[in-house]
């Protein structure tokens, strides 16, 4: 092996480094994870007594979905209070034990922030429905237009985007379920009162915030019309609006540039040159998640669609963001979140290749620049669940779907749209935690709220050996933390077109010049036996790690099925 020149000066200077860019995250689904109580019911209690899993594992970071008080219909992104704690989850003592386990630890807490809505039975909304004049202007209320809704924006889980209230006789805005009202945000009295709230949490110690839909916060003036062809009826008017950079401006000016805390921002339908203004390195936010992966497999860019998706595609999206990132922010990186199905049902091959597959896609997501998520169950290579009819969906958006799937006239039952929805339901991320092979597999004395992927006996926490899915990425976790070549990396995509495998180089250079390190991950997305050439000089290849137990490999030997294999070259 080459050894790296002799240099003095560190290759990524003080200056650039955060905590956040050397982290791991490791996102918790608090309805999900563990239950302490036997209600059925993931809570807080539960997250403390498996905190040293997630420890075990490697992570630095906890994101941790809502856990304010609400009445759930989207699963706690309907917030009915933000200063307290959802009861079936614990009381804020509780929350407090947690936050103290976490930093005991080592590890820093990063909340979920979700202030484009609230839940109707926030008191905000109920005073504006009242007409309460210093609530009255907290949401986005409008008159009818000859009884009918006041444009044609659709909600994100379908149907208009707009619910008549009765009791204020005008409609209110809602981008997602009817449950959800649009705060306000041009009015200044909202903006004061989510900025006390983030601050009220900060000054609790939290590390961070998760900013749910934060690029849907400004709407056009006028709330024209959109185009109804388009993916989403309206988005042209509300996502990334006009005043949007103004109002992160001013949350990163008055609250988040006081504390050391990290952001990142969930922003549907994302560009590069947005993701540069929102979370550029001069930006108000720290990075952002754009879902131009999670699209791969949808048919004719549909969501509610089950498509081929092709590697070539995966890697120019991969390049754009490395290239358009990199130099002037930083990107955030992930397979899974509680929104999306779990990733080795979809882009790898659960019922011949599960460990295989399952490693090799964690492969590709730790050993680029970035910062990597990981969703719980994620290092379990936990798979896509069974749903057998719509009553088995808790899903409020699969619930919907399904129904409007059914009405489409397009298909007759359950079992012709099944293929589908059991494929795309966010319920797949949301079944519950695999600790063990004991009943319910260990999340639950109780019955669990959701039932438990039925694979639960091998896939589980007790079961992952030292040849596991979980061994190896607390392998993969650690490598990253040894070397900042995978952190603050050059990514050079070596193989653009290959259609099975991705080999790439990741490579820290010193400012001044010259290689300090240079990573090289070959991976075969596929089922069959691929060799391959290399344009780069590999005969002194180190071999870092590989999923495969073999001796004496170079990078052009044959590659296995989902092999993965990650070489130091210099
Ligand atoms: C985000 C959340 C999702 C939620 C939606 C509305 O996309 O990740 O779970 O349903 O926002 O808050």
């Amino acid at each position: 092996m080459t050894k790296p020149p002799q240099q003095t000066s560190c290759p990524v200077p003080e200056a650039e480094r955060t905590w956040w860019k050397e982290s791991v995250v490791y996102q918790i689904y608090p309805r999900s994870f563990a239950d302490s109580d036997g209600d059925g019911i993931g809570d807080i209690p539960g997250i403390i007594d498996r905190l040293d899993h997630v420890a075990d594992l490697g992570a630095d970071a906890i994101w941790l979905n809502p856990v304010y008080e609400s009445p759930q219909h989207d699963n706690g992104y309907d917030i009915s209070d933000y200063r307290s704690i959802h009861h079936e989850y614990g009381t804020m003592g509780d929350w407090e034990e947690l936050l103290a386990q976490v930093h005991e630890r080592d590890m820093r807490l990063v909340m979920d922030l979700v202030v484009n809505h609230t839940s109707v039975d926030h008191e905000w909304f109920q005073r504006s429905r009242r007409r309460d004049p210093d609530y009255e202007d907290y949401y986005i209320w409008r008159e009818g237009e000859d009884g009918e809704a006041p444009n044609n924006w659709e909600s994100f889980f379908g149907g208009s985007a707009w619910t008549y209230d009765e009791e204020r006789g005008k409609y209110y805005l809602h981008l997602y379920d009817e449950s959800q009202p649009d705060l306000n945000w041009r009015n200044p009295a909202v903006r004061r009162d989510i900025f006390d709230t983030m601050e009220w949490w900060l000054e609790k110690g939290i590390d961070g915030f998760r900013l749910d839909v934060i690029n849907l916060l400004s709407k056009a003036a006028g709330l024209p019309d959109g185009d109804p062809d388009a993916e989403w009826t309206g988005a042209r008017h509300f996502v990334d609006g006009p005043r949007l950079l103004a109002y992160l401006e001013a949350m990163d000016e008055q609250v988040l540039s006081n504390y050391d805390a990290m952001t990142v921002g969930e922003m549907p339908q994302l560009s590069v040159e947005q993701a540069r203004k929102y979370a550029g390195t001069d930006g108000p936010l720290d990075m952002a998640f754009h879902f131009q992966h999670t699209k791969l497999d949808y048919e004719d860019g549909k969501r509610w669609s089950v498509g081929d998706w092709d590697l070539p595609e995966l890697k120019q999206i991969t390049r754009r963001w490395h290239d358009g990132l990199s130099a002037e922010g930083w990107n955030a990186l992930f397979w899974e979140n509680h929104d999306q199905p779990r990733v080795v049902s979809r882009y790898g091959d659960p019922e011949t290749y599960h460990r295989e597959s399952a490693t090799m896609l964690g492969t590709f997501m730790l050993t680029r620049s970035g910062t990597p998520y990981v969703y719980q169950g994620q290092e379990l290579g936990m798979t896509n669940a069974q749903w057998t009819d719509v009553e088995s969906l808790a899903d409020v958006d699969a619930r919907r779907a399904t129904r409007e799937l059914l009405d489409s006239g397009q298909y007759d039952s359950f079992e012709e749209v099944a293929d589908i929805v059991g494929y795309r339901s966010r319920d797949n991320a949301r079944t519950p935690m695999q600790w063990d092979d004991s009943d319910h597999a260990g999340f639950t004395d109780g019955e669990p709220w959701l039932p438990v992927n039925t694979n639960y006996e091998e896939v589980n926490v007790a079961a992952q050996a030292d040849d596991s899915v979980t061994a190896y990425y607390r392998s993969l976790i650690e490598l990253r933390a040894e070397h900042d070549a995978f952190v603050y990396g050059t990514y050079e995509d070596l193989h653009p077109e290959h259609e099975r495998l991705a080999a790439y180089t990741q490579t820290l250079e010193y400012p001044d010049g010259g290689v300090s390190e240079r990573m090289l991950a070959v991976l075969n997305f596929s089922a069959d036996r691929e060799p391959v050439e290399l344009p780069t000089t590999v005969e002194d290849a180190d071999l870092l790690l590989s999923n495969y137990d073999r001796d004496a490999i170079t990078p052009t030997t044959a590659h296995e099925p989902y092999e993965a294999r990650v070489f130091r070259l210099e």
